[in-house]
This record gives structure tokens, sequence and C-alpha cells, in this order.
């Protein structure tokens, strides 16, 4: 557990503040996670955009990180936590064994793509992939 509350708090920051509504300590500690997630996607965005300088080494880092913080994601939703600003649907806690499958998937994609990120040709394909790994969870299991 400690971990990756540590892992929540150095990622966040401004997150913190989007959720100073979220009272369930369980909650805030998921929704830093997804943000964490959501941090590592934006450099890797604004490079495919061209809005930042291309960074082989820093793509691939970010993946490692995306990989590791996918990991945490079925422990930081273990508990059946509810709050009125969360959007996790309670479905979530019926197919326990679906939602984690498809946070392996993340882990999977992110961490196998992890050091092959060569030049900036090769980020789109990987928000691609990475995008489809986030996006099925969240069309079964984030209310919209
Ligand atoms: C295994 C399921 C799963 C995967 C995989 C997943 N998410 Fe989520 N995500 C959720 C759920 C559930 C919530 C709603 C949490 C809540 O509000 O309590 C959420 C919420 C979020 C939020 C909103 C957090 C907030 O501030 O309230 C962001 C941003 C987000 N996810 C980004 C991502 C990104 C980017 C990826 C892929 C790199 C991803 N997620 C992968 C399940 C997932």
């Amino acid at each position: 557990m400690k971990k990756y509350i540590a892992i929540a708090l150095i990622a966040t920051g401004t997150a913190a503040f989007a959720h100073s509504g979220v009272k369930d300590p369980d909650v805030m500690n998921r929704m830093m996670g997804m943000s964490a997630l959501a941090d590592q996607m934006k450099v890797i965005g604004s490079m495919a955009k061209g809005q930042m300088d291309f960074d082989a080494d820093a793509v691939n880092t970010a993946l490692a990180k995306m990989s590791k913080e996918a990991s945490y994601i079925p422990s930081l939703f273990e508990k059946k936590a509810l709050d009125p600003k969360s959007e996790a649907l309670p479905v979530i806690w019926d197919e326990f064994d679906t939602f984690t499958a498809r946070a392996k998937d993340l882990e999977a994609v992110t961490g196998s793509l992890a050091g092959t990120i060569e030049t900036a040709a090769d980020l789109g394909p990987a928000m691609g992939q990475i995008g489809k790994a986030c996006g099925a969870c969240h069309a079964d299991f984030r209310a919209k």
C-alpha cells in the first residue's frame, strides 16, 4: 500500500487541487494514480504534436513509469470506496477480474513499448496502443 501512495503523491500537485472536494482517501489515491498516468501521456502527446522537443529517453522513461503505475491500479481500487465526486462505476467490484485484466493490459502495453521508442514517428502508433488500453477500461468502468 505505502508504495503507491508515495507514487501518487509524487505524481500530482495540481491534481490534488482539482480533487479538493474528494473526502475519501482511497478515492483520492486512485484519482491521483490516474492523474499520474495522464501526466505521462501528456508528455508523450506534447512531443508527438511537436510542442516539446523529442527526447527518446524521456519517452521510454515515461513508458516504464506508466507500466509501473498501471501495476498499482488493481490495489488502488481493491477497496470499494465511493465518493460523490468519483467517476468509478460500482460494476468494478462485481467484475474485479475483468477490471484487473484491463489494468494488466495497460501494464503490458506500456511495458513492451518502453525502450522501443527511437524517433518521433514512433510516438503516434505508441499513443494509439496506449490510448486503446486506457479507453478499454474507461468504457466499462468509468462514468462518462
Ligand atoms: C483498469 C482500468 C483503467 C485503466 C487501464 C485506466 N483507467 Fe483511468 N480511470 C479508471 C477509473 C475507474 C476512473 C475513475 C476513478 C474515480 O473517479 O474514482 C479513472 C479515471 C481517470 C482519470 C480522471 C482522474 C480524476 O482526476 O478524477 C484520468 C485522467 C484517467 N483515468 C486517465 C487514464 C489514462 C491516461 C489511462 C491510460 C494511460 C487510464 N486512465 C487507464 C480506470 C482505468
